[in-house]
């Protein structure tokens, strides 16, 4: 791993600038208000080794699947939250020189800066151009927090000798995703306007067909005396402002940038070119310095609830605000329709998408910190998409109300195309029930279940009486053909974790079709109605349960991992050499599958779930054999093993 940042308590710091590294910053220095996201590129233009990111929450393309061997089942299209306008762009012209990171002369200091606690990405730097002017500049940066709707900047720039200053403020349309998967454009352009106060520009995604529109003004302030754009012009993906000034040796001028993003997620498509000019408008009268301080009350409302503190390690320090601050900028809860992108807003890789990470790794932390109604508009959303859930399954041969819930979704269609993790990686079904659960026993509120959450808990329980099979040589049932959590193990048999989950869930189902009964009479019978459930189902699924076959290893005292994992040569990660770590990104596939290394917790993940079922030694003789065979190449791996291992001490 790279380590380049310094150790702050709350901000992530990059001293010098290394082009080498400078996508992973934009990554990693992101901002975002659950609403949109922008990653942290320059404002001016910069020719170096960059990718462009500004992503509106929820507006997606359904990005036609690219596979080298179609299967049957395989999803039509990939569903990505999109690359949108850019709103940031400030081209700076110098004495004709355009001010461009990666061409300049010499970089004196360069440091940025987010700092957490404020939601604030800055930036400073000083920079010898190629005519040997030195030039300082100071920038902020957010999204508000207070707004969902509204980003801005302020752009200080001084020159240690008198220039001629032009500025193009822009926003620009024509943007791509370099993930696209045929190399198209996604949007169509809309409208567009440029005018003395403000610039417009609106586009609409093919095929899914949302309207983006993104207001803008920009002020160019000269001796606190703003200069007025001597040039202004539209076209279907760029609306522009240009700005003249001479400034002197030492002065300093601030522009002021501000956008308001919207789209017909939550307005009407007619009313988005107006609306938003007339907010910008109205925005003019407010200064970027009380917009800000209002974002930062916001954002200091959040860590109220959410903080916490680790004496003695500022890199750990460091490392938990950056999570929370993720989660809080990724998902704010106030809107059913969206959920938690495993990267966020930070790039395109998995897409925006949802996965079984919302409810495995996100949602206590939501519970806890954000009140019961986040937590619950996040299960919320997989009741709306139970229909897709059921299509799902039954586009894979699945019959009678089973559901199984996509890997990777925007609108309940399932999008992930890899055979071994689209068909097999059935265990996200069992996190989707578990959230149901834990939702329940943290905030006590019963009633979710006979609303939402049992329907749901009916589906999944009939995917896995389909999904399982009847093994007359063992005499029990068995689950063939999975992947685990560990996704380097494909289509084994008896997936422990699997199998546990499985039987949980035909278990909680039954359970809570009890309470239900006994609790709502009217409720259980509009929804055995609903689901057409019959009551010989439950007697089916505790027969299930009674007779789940669950591997053991009685010589060790472990759970396997599954059928044959102890064929396997059983050797520990230290002695893979440290220069071929990760092993995804040195070993041929074929080695690590039939290697005994495991990418994230598995087993373990079993038993962080289902703490209370087991004693400590269990889990102690458990973590002790799986640990040492953990390569923890998936993010979400480490975090289960310390909770483990602070259990067992
Ligand atoms: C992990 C999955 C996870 C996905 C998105 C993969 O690397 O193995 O468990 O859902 O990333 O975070």
């Amino acid at each position: 791993m790279k380590q380049y940042i310094k150790a702050d308590p709350w901000s992530i710091i990059e001293e010098g600038f290394d082009p080498s590294l400078n996508e992973i910053s934009e990554s990693l220095f992101s901002i975002g208000n659950g609403a949109m996201g922008q990653r942290a590129n320059f404002e001016e233009v910069y020719s170096g080794k960059s990718l462009q990111g500004s992503y509106v929450g929820g507006i997606y393309y359904p990005d036609k699947t690219r596979v080298g061997w179609w299967k049957n089942g395989y999803p039509e299209y990939f569903a990505k939250v999109i690359n949108a306008t850019n709103w940031i762009g400030l081209q700076l012209t110098i004495d004709g020189e355009m001010l461009d990171l990666a061409k300049v002369k010499q970089i004196l200091c360069f440091q940025r800066t987010l700092d957490m606690k404020l939601g604030i990405l800055s930036r400073k730097f000083k920079v010898v151009l190629p005519n040997e002017t030195v030039i300082t500049v100071d920038t902020q940066r957010f999204v508000s927090m207070d707004d969902s709707e509204l980003g801005a900047i302020s752009y200080k720039l001084t020159s240690n000798k008198d220039i001629n200053l032009e500025l193009e403020s822009y926003l620009d349309g024509d943007v791509k995703n370099r993930d696209s998967n045929y190399d198209e454009q996604f949007w169509l352009p809309v409208a567009h306007e440029a005018s003395q106060n403000h610039l417009f520009l609106s586009t609409q995604t093919k095929k899914t067909g949302y309207d983006v529109g993104v207001a803008a003004s920009t002020t160019l302030l000269h001796n606190n005396q703003p200069i007025a754009a001597h040039q202004f012009e539209s076209n279907v993906f760029r609306a522009s402002q240009n700005f003249k000034v001479t400034l002197e040796a030492g002065e300093e001028i601030e522009i002021v940038k501000k956008a308001v993003v919207i789209s017909s997620l939550n307005h009407t498509k007619e009313s988005i070119q107006n609306q938003s000019i007339t907010k910008i408008n109205k925005l003019s009268n407010t200064s970027f310095e009380t917009l800000k301080q209002n974002h930062i009350q916001a954002w200091d409302k959040l860590w109220q609830f959410c903080d916490v503190e680790i004496g003695g390690d500022v890199k750990a320090q460091q490392g938990i605000r950056f999570n929370i601050f993720q989660l809080l900028q990724t998902y704010t809860g106030k809107d059913a329709r969206l959920n938690i992108g495993p990267k966020g807003f930070t790039g395109e890789k998995y897409g925006g998408s949802t996965y079984w990470d919302t409810e495995a790794y996100c949602i206590p932390f939501y519970l806890s910190t954000a009140g019961s109604q986040v937590a619950r508009n996040l299960l919320i959303y997989r009741h709306n998409q139970l229909g897709k859930a059921i299509e799902n399954a039954q586009k894979l041969g699945f019959q009678n109300g089973a559901a199984l819930y996509p890997m990777v979704t925007m609108n309940g269609e399932e999008c992930h195309n890899e055979w071994e993790i689209t068909f097999e990686e059935i265990h996200r079904n069992g996190a989707i029930a578990y959230a149901i659960y834990d939702y329940v026993r943290y905030t006590g509120d019963e009633a979710y279940l006979s609303e939402y959450g049992l329907e749901v808990l009916i589906g999944i329980a009939r995917f896995w009486k389909e999904r399982v099979n009847w093994s007359s040589d063992k005499e029990k049932y068995v689950i063939l053909g999975v992947t685990g959590p560990n996704e380097y193990e494909n289509n084994v048999n008896n997936n422990w974790y699997t199998n546990y989950v499985a039987r949980w869930c035909l278990e909680y189902a039954t359970k809570v079709i009890e309470l239900v009964k006994k609790q709502n009479k009217s409720a259980w019978q509009q929804l055995k109605t609903k689901t057409s459930f019959r009551e010989e189902e439950v007697i089916i699924w505790q027969n299930i349960i009674d007779k789940m076959y669950l591997p053991y290893d009685q010589q060790r005292q472990i759970y396997l991992q599954q059928d044959g994992f102890l064929d396997k040569e059983l050797v520990s990660v230290d002695s893979i050499p440290k220069n071929q770590r990760p092993i995804n990104q040195h070993w041929s596939w074929d080695r690590i599958l039939r290697s005994c290394y495991i990418k994230q917790a598995d087993v373990l993940q079993g038993l962080y779930f289902f703490e209370d079922h087991f004693t400590k030694e269990d889990i102690q003789k458990n973590f002790e054999f799986y640990e040492a065979m953990t390569v923890h190449e998936s993010s979400l791996s480490p975090c289960v093993h310390v909770i483990l291992a602070s259990q067992i001490g």
